[in-house]
């Protein structure tokens, strides 16, 4: 056995054992997870720190660590699933990984550590932070009165909203004008050589209040006022009352509003506009700037030898399909403003509207 070898060897074992020193610290009741990612190098245990003490049995004494963990790694937080090897990327980093989120968040720099891991309870909670033992909390490292957004401007749930830190990540990365940037021309000439051209997947912190889409162009009216979806936040729905750490919404967490709901389909609103999305896409592929994927969605055709011509018209379309494309669950985080939408790209499209 070489010198390195031997070195993994201990360092395998120090891991190991530092994992087993937290799980043989807390009370092993609870649902029993997967195995987690290999621990952190274990520094308070090392330092001589006692864990033991009794301000660290406030946390490490009961299966609260155990059921969130395991709730975590249900989530593709916990691993990026995704996007892990975007995680050490500039530009990319401060959403698609632990290390460059935190490097963020404390420095507001767009740090590039090329060895990542995807989100771990630290990445969202103060815990060991401080050297004060008797502060450590689950406190969250983003509670600002204001979120800074890479489209220009701020947003906000509210002074100290636990949902400010999804929109840390959770928000979109261009604005319309990253592609078409004469304003009220519906004549001009747009070329897109992206199949990425869009607002990116984090779409969901400008949509919730009604911002992000392309009204340049169409006569319905995307400014619907402020929704009731914003004061709900992201965090009352993906989470609820439990803290649930899957991130799943839950339709108890809809009853608070709308009583007696038994699904997500409130009205068949949700059936609805996701039917007039589906008639659009069938459209977007009779134009010839999308493809069938073959699996229930469609994708872009653009690329830089190959860019998509389109008018200003035709963009704000396309701009404003995207809007939709890049949130996930559009259809119930702001259902008036996405019904409009819908109708916008319908009349840009020349498509009937749907009436709702
Ligand atoms: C506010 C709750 C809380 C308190 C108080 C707390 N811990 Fe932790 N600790 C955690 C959580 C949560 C984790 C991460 C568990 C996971 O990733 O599954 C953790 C992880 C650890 C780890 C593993 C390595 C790491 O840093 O992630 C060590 C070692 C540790 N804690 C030591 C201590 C010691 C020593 C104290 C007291 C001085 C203490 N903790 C107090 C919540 C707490
Ligand atoms: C401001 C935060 C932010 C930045 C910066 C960012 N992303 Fe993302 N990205 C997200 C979020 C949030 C999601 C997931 C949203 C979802 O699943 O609905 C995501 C999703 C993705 C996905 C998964 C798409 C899929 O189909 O599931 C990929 C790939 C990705 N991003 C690549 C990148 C690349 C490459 C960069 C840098 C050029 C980047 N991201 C920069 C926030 C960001
Ligand atoms: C993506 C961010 C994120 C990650 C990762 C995360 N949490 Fe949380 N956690 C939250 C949010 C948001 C809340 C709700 C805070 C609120 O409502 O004020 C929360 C709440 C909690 C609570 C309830 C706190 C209270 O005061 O009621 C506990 C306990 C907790 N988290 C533990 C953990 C543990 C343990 C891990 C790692 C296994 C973890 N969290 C990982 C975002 C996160
Ligand atoms: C550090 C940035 C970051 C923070 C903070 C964050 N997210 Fe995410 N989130 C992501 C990324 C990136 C993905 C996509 C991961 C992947 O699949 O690679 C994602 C995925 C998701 C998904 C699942 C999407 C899917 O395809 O299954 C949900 C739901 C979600 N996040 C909600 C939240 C909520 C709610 C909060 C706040 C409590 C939050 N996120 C905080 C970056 C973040
Ligand atoms: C009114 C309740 C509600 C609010 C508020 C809300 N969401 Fe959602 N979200 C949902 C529902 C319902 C879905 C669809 C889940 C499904 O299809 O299983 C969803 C879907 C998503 C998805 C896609 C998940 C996937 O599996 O692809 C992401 C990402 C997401 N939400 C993030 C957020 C973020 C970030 C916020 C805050 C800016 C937020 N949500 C606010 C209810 C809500
Ligand atoms: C804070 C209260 C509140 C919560 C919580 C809430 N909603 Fe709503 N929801 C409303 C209101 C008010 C409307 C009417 C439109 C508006 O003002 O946004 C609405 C409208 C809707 C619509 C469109 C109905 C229609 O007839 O057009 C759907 C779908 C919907 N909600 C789904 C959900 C789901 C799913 C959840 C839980 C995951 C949820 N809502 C949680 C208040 C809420």
């Amino acid at each position: 056995m070489n010198n390195s070898t031997r070195k993994s060897l201990l360092l395998s074992w120090f891991v190991a054992l530092s994992v087993l020193l937290v799980l043989s610290l807390t009370n092993c009741e609870g649902p029993e997870g997967p195995a987690g990612p290999a621990g952190a190098d274990g520094t308070h245990g090392s330092d001589g720190t006692d864990i033991t003490e009794a301000a660290c049995l406030t946390c490490h004494n009961n299966d609260v660590i155990i059921e969130k963990r395991y709730e975590l790694n249900m989530h593709d937080h916990a691993t990026m699933a995704n996007s892990l090897s975007r995680g050490g990327r500039e530009g990319c980093g401060r959403c698609h990984s632990h290390e460059n989120f935190r490097n963020y968040v404390e420095t507001g720099a767009d740090m590039s550590l090329e060895t990542v891991t995807g989100l771990t309870c630290k990445s969202c909670h103060t815990l060991h932070d401080t050297s004060e033992v008797d502060s450590f909390s689950f406190g969250l490292v983003v509670d600002t009165s204001e979120v800074d957004f890479l489209t220009g401007g701020t947003e906000t749930f509210g002074d100290g909203h636990p949902a400010n830190l999804c929109i840390t990540c959770h928000q979109p990365r261009r604005d319309y004008s990253a592609y078409d940037t004469t304003p009220t021309v519906g004549t001009d000439s747009v070329s897109i050589t992206s199949s990425h051209a869009g607002p990116h997947y984090g779409m969901n912190g400008s949509l919730i209040f009604g911002k992000g889409a392309d009204d340049r162009n169409g006569t319905v009216a995307l400014n619907q006022g402020p929704m009731a979806h914003a004061s709900a936040g992201c965090v009352s729905c993906h989470m609820g009352a439990n803290s649930n750490h899957e991130f799943h919404p839950s339709v108890d967490n809809c009853e608070s509003c709308h009583a007696g709901a038994s699904d997500f389909d409130i009205n068949g609103a949700a059936t609805a506009m996701h039917d007039a999305i589906v008639a659009i896409e069938a459209e977007l592929v009779a134009i010839g700037w999308y493809e069938d994927d073959g699996e229930g969605g469609i994708s872009s055709l653009a690329s830089s030898s190959a860019p998509l011509e389109m008018s200003g018209v035709e963009y704000t379309a396309f701009r404003n399909y995207n809007v939709l494309h890049a949130d996930h669950g559009s259809i119930y985080h702001n259902p008036p403003y996405v019904k409009a939408i819908i109708n916008n790209i319908e009349e840009n499209l020349g498509l009937s509207l749907t009436s709702w």
